[in-house]
């Protein structure tokens, strides 16, 4: 991935926890990169090995950092350059979800590496939806939850969010149910 992504990382240990631990998590997942470069390609073997050190040393799983991580990229991507791109994709949750593919194609112009994840809004209603996320990567649904709940603090919406289906147990994809109502 992107070291934009291992980056954001670094930046959420180091302003919750300290240097000092980023440095034990660097260490445990024996990656030897001194400083990301936001626009440069990373295997994606790092940053899993990132998240499963910080897992150790943070006594967290990996879900968790997961999780937290995915409501921290919301207000990492927005103040690192990217606030207009967020500006112009949505002024309420369910608009925003709907133009996360748009997002990610304006977001490859500049990042022409990219493998962005797809997602998908069905059965809307006034107050709940069914997203549907596909990727070329395993793993990353836990993410899912921080980030939909990030987008909620953005757009000063409640939400609660569930997965309904993994792609684990054979669906075409991971589903999950968004059920919210602005403050
Ligand atoms: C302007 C804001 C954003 C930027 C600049 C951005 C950029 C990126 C980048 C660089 C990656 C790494 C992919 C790669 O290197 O191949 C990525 C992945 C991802 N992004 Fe975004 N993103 C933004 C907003 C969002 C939002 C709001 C969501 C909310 C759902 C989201 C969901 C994801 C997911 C789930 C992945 C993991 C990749 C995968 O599933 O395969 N992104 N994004």
């Amino acid at each position: 991935m992107y070291g934009l992504v291992n980056k954001a990382i670094q930046d959420m240990v180091c302003s919750g926890y300290s240097e000092q631990i980023w440095k034990q998590i660097k260490h445990k997942a024996e990656v030897n990169v001194d400083v990301f470069l936001s626009m440069e390609s990373y295997p994606d073997d790092i940053t899993h090995r990132l998240v499963k050190a910080a897992s150790v040393i943070l006594s967290l799983s990996s879900a968790e950092i997961m999780q937290a991580f995915g409501e921290f990229w919301v207000q990492y991507t927005a103040q690192e350059g990217y606030g207009e791109m967020m500006d112009m994709s949505g002024d309420t949750l369910p608009e925003f979800l709907e133009n996360l593919d748009n997002l990610h194609a304006r977001v490859g112009v500049s990042f022409p590496k990219l493998q962005p994840p797809s997602f998908e809004c069905t059965d809307m209603e006034e107050n709940s939806l069914n997203l549907h996320y596909r990727s070329s990567r395993e793993g990353l649904s836990p993410m899912i939850l921080g980030l939909v709940k990030g987008l909620g603090a953005r757009f000063d919406t409640k939400v609660e969010i569930t997965q309904t289906q993994t792609r684990d147990e054979d669906a075409e994809c991971d589903e999950f149910l968004v059920i919210y109502k602005p403050n």
